[in-house]
């Protein structure tokens, strides 16, 4: 099958004709139908997060069911699945206590086991579970959740990652009530379905924080009442003035060290901050010491702390019903070998998500 390979930070990705393995027991090979592109992948292209070479790189994405191992029962051939690199065990503490996507004994092969995937025979690593640029995907049974054979896949894929993650931060991270006040510093795939989320959490104010015209444009489109261009001053002032004093709930959707202080400082007492972006490893942030007297708080998210077998068909039917926008947030589709094109397009803030059907 075609895939793209990562051969290691600052370098371009190239598609080769790579083996893939059989399905092991509890595995299910899946015909990639369309894969969005995150930029939690730049982040390990740019090398400020680690990942071993040759690795499949790619997390969001649909597909088809092709073959499954002799103990799944959960799908068989023909199913639609999405994929969710939030891989779960079924028994450990957090998956026990109902937060599967902390699972700390994620099943799989690792990095040690019989290899997924061979190329001039050698192995290529699979990357976060999924590795989804490529023409078919192996995957354990734990990583893939079955949805309506309506929908269609290349929306569905963005479901897998950026829209989870967005829109699960703001219900299932900070579960904001009904009426809130929520800033959301960056409007790509990611900051956009925070701010979906906020408008189907019933947010009053929904402040959208960007440096470029276009996303705030498409911000505006999928549901925030203000926007705030920080490309032309402090976006802490702006949000403080539009909301009398700052706001109960920020997200930061960067991955940026000093956006993640902005969304910390535009809290009113008793806010709470969420950092989602990556902030690049070894980074730390600033957060002033006495703003915790007024309860003022932060936290992380991961992957929108999902439960994604009951989450991502939840997200399916508020995209069939019109309350999730998805085909507004495809700005731009292409074939496998049009990856590293869509990285520069991402690095240039030229689209909200590309999606790409290998
Ligand atoms: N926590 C998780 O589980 C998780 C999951 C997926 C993605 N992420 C991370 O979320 C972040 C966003 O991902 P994405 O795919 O939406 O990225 P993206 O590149 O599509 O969007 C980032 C947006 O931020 C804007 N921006 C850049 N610098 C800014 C600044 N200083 N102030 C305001 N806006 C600024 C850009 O113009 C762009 O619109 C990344 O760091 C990604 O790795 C985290
Ligand atoms: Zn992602
Ligand atoms: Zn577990």
């Amino acid at each position: 099958m075609k895939a793209a390979i990562f051969h290691g930070p600052n370098q371009q990705l190239t598609i080769e004709d790579v083996k893939i393995d059989d399905p092991g027991p509890n595995e299910v090979l899946v015909k990639t139908a369309a894969t969005g592109v995150c930029h939690s992948d730049l982040h390990f292209i740019e090398g400020l997060y680690p990942y071993p070479a040759p690795a499949i790189l790619g997390h969001e994405a649909a597909g088809v069911v092709e073959a499954v191992g002799e103990h799944v029962d959960y799908v068989q051939p023909g199913d639609h699945v999405i994929a969710c690199l939030s891989t779960f065990c079924g028994t450990c503490d957090y998956c026990t206590t109902g937060r599967p996507s902390l699972c700390s004994n994620k099943p799989g092969r690792g990095f040690t086991g019989k290899p997924y995937y061979t190329w001039d025979d050698k192995p290529v690593f699979q990357f976060l579970n999924v590795s989804s640029y490529a023409e078919k995907m192996l995957l354990h049974e734990n990583t893939i959740v079955k949805i309506n054979k309506d929908v269609p896949l290349e929306k569905a894929a963005l479901i897998g990652c950026g829209v989870m993650t967005g829109v699960g931060a703001v219900l299932f991270t900070a579960r904001i009530e009904a009426g809130s006040s929520v800033a959301v510093f960056g409007c790509g795939g990611v900051g956009l379905s925070a701010i979906q989320g906020a408008r189907i959490g019933g947010a009053r104010q929904i402040i959208a924080v960007d440096m470029l015209e276009s996303k705030l444009a498409t911000a505006r489109e999928l549901g925030a009442t203000h926007v705030v261009d920080a490309s032309s001053g402090d976006p802490v002032q702006q949000i403080k003035d539009i909301t009398g004093g700052g706001v109960e709930y920020s997200f930061e959707a960067i991955g940026n060290k000093r956006a993640a202080e902005q969304s910390f400082e535009c809290l009113q007492n008793g806010g709470t901050a969420t950092i989602v972006g990556m902030i690049p490893v070894g980074q730390k942030i600033e957060l002033d010491g006495t703003s915790f007297l007024f309860e003022k708080k932060v936290q992380g998210s991961n992957m929108g702390s999902n439960r994604f077998r009951r989450d991502m068909p939840r997200l399916v039917d508020f995209y069939q019903q019109g309350r999730l926008k998805l085909d507004e947030m495809i700005t731009r589709t292409g074939k496998l070998e049009d990856i590293n094109e869509a990285f520069r397009a991402m690095k240039a803030g030229e689209v909200a998500r590309t999606v790409l059907t290998p």
